[in-house]
């Protein structure tokens, strides 16, 4: 059986930070509520003519260069992004054009909002099993201050934009050892951009489609599947809490994520937090950080990884690894 290994990550801010004194002039709050209830100091924005795939196409590069691999190499891209450029193409076949790939591999987008990167995982992770995939691009990618209403405190204090890329190549051992995907669409309202292309399709002409969250309700749906989650895949893969290296979750709120840590029994040393900086970029907030750790040397190979995400659904799951 052909297994995926990361064999390099890549990650891209856009240059715009807008920090919580900059809000404090925009909407009725203030940095003291931002940091106390989220963690969140300072996300980026990207510029106006910053689209999704541009996003995707700096992360990618960085990966394909870590990896050692040139873009012909890739035959197989999978993005998860809730803020594609267009209804269609899809960001996955705009990004292996901007990448110069014409080698007639597959390519395509996963939705899952926050929970995108871990679906994308699990998606080109079934590819190495059955299809005989080497070597795929799996990217995470938002410029999700597009649809954020910058009068609604909120939400506006909580988003911000970048993308994250792994570059998986086939081995002969994991790597990926185990993922958990999770759904329940009746709770679609208490998080959702209530527009697109068959519903109030008005909202977007007029540039109104903004996200729309019940937090207190969210937060404490999030708690209780990431909690319950950890533990499935902890418990379905045989491993134990002691053999747990990093936790690098979706980055929302950093009392989520201490939550979600207590309940792994990993102190906060051991897990990745990039939401007092990126703010919660979706679906790249997880191989944002995973590439941070990786690059400033803390992630080592061989170290076992839980990746989990959570967001509009509500979709959520988990992805444990070995570097
Ligand atoms: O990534 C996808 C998944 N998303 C999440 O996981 C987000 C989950 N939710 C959260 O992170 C938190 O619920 C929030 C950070 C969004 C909100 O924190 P909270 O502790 O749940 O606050 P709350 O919504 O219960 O609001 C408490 C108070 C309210 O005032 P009243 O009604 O008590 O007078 C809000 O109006 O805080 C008020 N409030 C604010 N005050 C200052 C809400 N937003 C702000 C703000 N500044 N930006």
């Amino acid at each position: 059986m052909a297994y995926a290994r990361i064999a390099g990550t890549g990650s891209y801010l856009p240059g715009r930070v807008l920090t919580n004194a900059e809000l404090e002039k925009m909407v009725d709050t203030t940095d003291e509520w931002i940091v106390s209830r989220t963690g969140i100091r300072e996300r980026r924005v990207a510029a106006d003519d910053e689209v999704t795939s541009e996003l995707a196409e700096k992360a990618a590069r960085q990966a394909l260069a870590m990896a050692g691999v040139g873009p012909s190499d890739i035959d197989l891209i999978v993005v998860a992004t809730t803020t594609p450029d267009q209804v269609f193409p899809s960001v996955g076949c705009l990004l292996q054009n901007r990448l110069g790939i014409h080698n007639g591999g597959a390519a395509f987008d996963v939705q899952a909002a926050c929970a995108g990167f871990v679906y994308a995982i699990d998606v080109a992770n079934r590819y190495f099993h059955t299809d005989g995939a080497q070597c795929a691009l799996v990217v995470g990618a938002e410029t999700f201050t597009r649809i954020i209403d910058w009068d609604d405190r909120n939400t506006c204090i909580l988003f911000g934009d970048g993308a994250g890329a792994v570059v998986l190549q086939a081995a002969n051992e994991p790597g990926i050892i185990a993922t958990h995907l999770h759904a329940d669409g009746k709770y679609h309202e208490l998080l959702n951009v209530p527009a697109g292309v068959s519903a109030n399709y008005a909202q977007i002409l007029e540039g109104e489609a903004y996200t729309r969250m019940q937090g207190s309700e969210v937060f404490k749906w999030a708690v209780k599947a990431l909690g319950d989650i950890v533990v499935e895949t902890l418990e379905q893969s045989g491993y134990g809490k002691e053999d747990i290296d990093w936790l690098v979750p979706h980055q929302a709120n950093i009392r989520i994520i201490r939550a979600t840590a207590k309940k792994l029994g990993l102190g906060m040393d051991q897990v990745v937090v990039t939401v007092d900086r990126h703010g919660n970029t979706s679906a790249a907030s997880i191989p944002l950080a995973l590439d941070e750790a990786v690059r400033d040397g803390r992630i080592q190979r061989g170290h076992k990884i839980i990746l989990e995400g959570f967001g509009g659904g509500f979709a959520w799951g988990s992805v444990l690894l070995a570097f």
